[in-house]
């Protein structure tokens, strides 16, 4: 493998026309081309050069992945995102625990022309309705696009197998980072998270109307943080539609309660499932979600390992859903395994949802930022085929804004907003007198029953204006998870109450959870939970220690590096 890192988009200008390029050294000895503005000559600066690289291969591309018509343009200094995978550069996967290759092949057909995509004018908007409210005459309408996609040739992009791979490859590690084989491309557990689902939604959407020849077709969504919508919608759950699947938790058909919180096994409390739902929406959407890093996930560009960190929303709601759905097995098929969730076409259903609380967000914010500037992030490429099976190259930087994409929700009402959980013991000094051991002495920690620490604060007693200059975050690192399980524990802030089943109220400080995927690896990461608003409504702004709870719920070996309290 060639040890460099190359940055880069590509686009079709001639080679002739583009800047000088110059190899940064980065840490561990990679290195980086970027484009210097500022240099005159045509020379090629290089530090730290592998021998045996070809520089050829450095301007064509790492050989000319890409094919002639496809030449290269550097991105500005520093600018790192991820390149779309090259599509030649996909394998199956292995299990790493048998050393086999995975039993499952998604990855897509071969394409010589690659166009990059333009959003296109648009006249008339794509109406997403709410699946529970949607007419008999729509139902028959997407029941028809889905048959219809079921029937196209195995090996057209557009096929429903097909369709359902893509999303198999790109979580799978099938696809090679470009420019170093030892990295995988993972579009979960990371900043991508939201637009890339919005991208595949985007097409799968556009095939299926265009299949129907409506090009006002948009998907419906499972609008499972509504109490009005937190049953499987009708459409789904009846056996003799295109859109039904057999490959689900028998349990969970109607007229069963989606539990936002589930954990691999039925709740406990099941009439409390319902204010569960909404105070976890609350803790989501709002409470925990108030630097764009914790909503969006974090930072993952060229050179980075693979799951960095989930945000609020995929880690809690979105993968609580996908297991609840998918059979009640270690596995989970279909929508509770990575590998097979866009078999079942109620995924699309999850996601509307998933991409129209992005919105939803985003309309909360008021005039806070919405979104990241960083151009690692807004620069990112992916492949997709399009409507008409043309492979084409999109960005990040064009999800902002679900209306300039085409495309629009049913108003339904937010009901959650309002549902800020309340403490269930409000008092100070909870963790001083606890007598549980500081965190120092206990990480790292297998995480194979439930473990109390010590957090020590390094500010207390913080004014309103420090508040709201920076969110204090507890962070937990170093979390270490097997990729072929279902994982999932729970934290608790100051709780005395030792039932970690009650979740609606304050001390819940949220959850890491992750789907299983097909091949098996250690997987690891980070979360970040924000407590500057639990800290106030346990009235404990004034103590020096928090007393930490975690709980193991579901998921084989479970470790965890380290935890502490951070301001950003
Ligand atoms: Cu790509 Cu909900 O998973």
């Amino acid at each position: 493998m060639a040890a460099f890192l190359v940055s880069w988009s590509i686009v079709t200008t001639p080679l002739a026309k583009q800047s000088q390029f110059v190899l940064h050294e980065k840490r561990n000895n990679r290195l980086l081309v970027s484009c210097d503005q500022n240099q005159t000559d045509n020379k090629i600066s290089i530090e730290n050069f592998d021998e045996k690289f070809e520089r050829r291969n450095l301007l064509l591309g790492m050989g000319g992945l890409y094919g002639a018509s496809n030449l290269l343009s550097i991105s500005p200094a520093f600018a790192t995102p991820i390149a779309a995978p090259d599509f030649t550069k996909c394998s199956r996967g292995t299990n790493l625990n048998t050393g086999q290759p995975l039993d499952v092949n998604c990855c897509p057909p071969l394409s010589t022309e690659i166009i990059d995509y333009k959003l296109p004018p648009v006249t008339k908007m794509r109406f997403r309705p709410a699946a529970h409210l949607a007419t008999e005459e729509y139902i028959a309408k997407f029941e028809r696009a889905v048959e219809l996609m079921k029937s196209l040739p195995a090996d057209d992009p557009r096929n429903f197998m097909q369709q359902a791979n893509v999303h198999c490859a790109y979580c799978n590690l099938t696809y090679e980072q470009v420019g170093d084989s030892d990295l995988r491309i993972q579009i979960h557990n990371c900043w991508h998270f939201f637009p890339w689902h919005r991208w595949y939604l985007y097409f799968y959407e556009r095939i299926l109307g265009k299949l129907i020849d409506d090009h006002t077709f948009g998907l419906p969504f499972w609008n499972w943080d509504n109490p009005e919508g937190m049953v499987m919608p009708a459409m789904f759950s009846n056996s003799s539609s295109p859109l039904y699947n057999s490959r689900r938790n028998v349990n969970h058909l109607p007229p069963a309660t989606a539990d936002l919180a589930f954990s691999g096994k039925d709740a406990k409390h099941p009439s409390k499932i319902i204010p569960h739902n909404l105070t976890l929406m609350y803790r989501e959407m709002i409470r925990h979600a108030r630097h764009l890093e914790d909503f969006y996930g974090a930072k993952y560009s060229t050179g980075s390992k693979p799951n960095p960190g989930p945000g609020t929303v995929e880690r809690g709601s979105h993968t609580a859903m996908h297991s609840w759905v998918g059979e009640a097995t270690r596995t989970g098929e279909d929508m509770g395994n990575f590998y097979s969730t866009g078999r079942d076409t109620l995924f699309f259903g999850h996601h509307a949802n998933v991409d129209r609380l992005w919105t939803v967000w985003q309309d909360l914010r008021g005039s806070k930022s919405k979104h990241f500037t960083d151009t690692d992030w807004l620069n990112t490429n992916f492949l997709f085929y399009d409507e008409n099976a043309q492979l084409v190259r999109v960005k990040v930087a064009d999800t902002l804004d679900n209306i300039k994409m085409g495309y629009d929700f049913q108003k339904v009402d937010i009901p959650w907003q309002k549902n800020k959980p309340k403490a269930h013991v409000k008092k100070s000094k909870v963790a001083s007198t606890s007598g549980a051991p500081s965190a120092d002495s206990v990480f790292p920690v297998k995480l194979d029953k439930v473990v109390k620490v010590l957090v020590p604060r390094p500010q207390k007693s913080r004014s309103k204006k420090d508040k709201e200059n920076e969110e204090e975050l507890l962070t937990i690192e170093g979390i270490e998870v097997d990729s072929a399980e279902f994982v999932k524990f729970d934290v608790f802030v100051n709780d005395e109450d030792d039932d970690p089943y009650v979740l609606d109220k304050a001390e819940y400080a949220g959850c890491f959870s992750q789907l299983p995927h097909k091949n098996s690896s250690r997987v690891k990461t980070k979360i970040r939970l924000g407590l500057t608003e639990l800290l106030e409504d346990l009235d404990c702004e004034d103590d020096e220690y928090i007393l930490v709870t975690l709980v193991p719920k579901a998921g084989g070996e479970i470790s965890i590096g380290g935890i502490k309290i951070i301001y950003v």
